[in-house]
């Protein structure tokens, strides 16, 4: 019997190698480290599918390089950035990523990087390292209170709900922007008030990006957001990179425009280790860890390739992000 054939772009747990081994011949890149893109445009030659992580860069070139057969891309992150989404739909190649897994982990995670940006827990760890720890000071590394404090959500779909939802134990009030949720009706429930992104700016002593990226995220967080912000505010960032603009972000934070920032993701990533915005004291940056609990990257490896045996049987993604190529039988069910 003939099998289907796929390329998987990383070092994926045993047991769910296993997995993917009972429905495809797996052409496995064995590594910690992404595929550099020529060795992508090579393993994916003749491939029905690839499974790939946020990572690995998949546009028309790679698409190209598979060749007709290609059935499915699974993306093992909820993340799709990293595809030309709209050359796989001319295509008609479903996409699939892996919502929903991830929600609680992350914003577990956002939320102890607010907690650590305001009390500056980062900081207190190195410098009793230092031997800097001399005594009880009254005006020792101060920081700010969480407790009755404004949080500011930009992007209101999972993850930013799930923010919202851990402020109601902090007695937060919350205010989000959403372009495409102004008036979604969870908001109520978790105490939420839609406002429009300036005001937003302008009022949240926290702010925090959930929104994914695109042409109109794009260094949404820039100099003129900064100068709105409250000289107190923190900015923590576990969305994509690029919303916020790294040289802005420097300035404001080396010049106090706002207080501090706590970064999972940067521009580029891994941030290179002489960048400038390392040397800030007001800053937290952590490897795009979000996501990264032991039950949770497991869910998300086996959501991929549930989409993955879907998308070779010719069948629907359960969780597909261009679900158009399903429109008049374009593709499979
Ligand atoms: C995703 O899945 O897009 C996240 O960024 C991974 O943590």
């Amino acid at each position: 019997m003939n099998r289907p054939h796929v390329f998987i772009t990383r070092r994926i747990p045993a047991g769910k190698l296993a997995l993917a081994r009972t429905f495809c011949e797996v052409d496995l890149w064995d590594e910690e480290l992404p595929p550099p893109p020529q060795i992508i445009l090579e393993h994916i030659r003749g491939k029905d599918a690839i499974l790939s992580l946020l990572t690995d860069r998949i546009d028309a070139q790679v698409m190209d390089a598979a060749g007709p057969q290609l059935k499915v891309i699974s993306n093992c992150a909820v993340g799709y950035d990293n595809i030309d989404v709209a050359e796989a739909t001319r295509r008609s190649i479903p996409v699939g990523n892996t919502p929903g897994v991830l929600t609680d982990t992350t914003a577990d995670f956002a939320f102890s990087l607010l907690m650590a940006a305001a009390r500056r827990v980062v900081e207190g760890d190195r410098s009793t390292r230092l031997g800097q720890w001399k005594t009880w000071g009254l005006t020792q590394l101060l920081g700010l209170d969480v407790t009755g404090s404004t949080l500011g959500i930009i992007g209101f779909g999972r993850i930013g709900k799930g923010m919202a939802k851990r402020a109601q134990g902090f007695d937060m009030r919350v205010v989000y922007y959403d372009p495409f949720g102004a008036d979604d009706p969870y908001a109520a429930e978790v105490g939420a008030q839609p406002v429009e992104l300036e005001t937003l700016l302008r009022e949240a002593d926290f702010i925090t990006v959930h929104s994914p990226l695109n042409q109109e995220t794009y260094h949404l967080i820039s100099t003129g957001a900064f100068a709105k912000m409250k000289p107190s505010a923190i900015l923590i960032n576990t969305a994509r990179g690029p919303v916020v603009d790294p040289q802005a972000l420097y300035h404001a934070l080396k010049d106090r425009v706002i207080f501090a920032a706590a970064l999972d993701v940067t521009e580029p990533e891994p941030i290179p280790p002489d960048d400038p915005l390392l040397t800030l004291d007001n800053l937290i940056i952590t490897p795009h860890i979000a996501s990264a609990s032991v039950e949770t990257r497991g869910k998300m490896v086996e959501m991929a390739l549930e989409n993955l045996r879907a998308g070779l049987n010719s069948q629907r993604l359960p969780n597909c992000v261009n679900p158009e190529v399903y429109a008049e039988g374009l593709t499979g069910s």
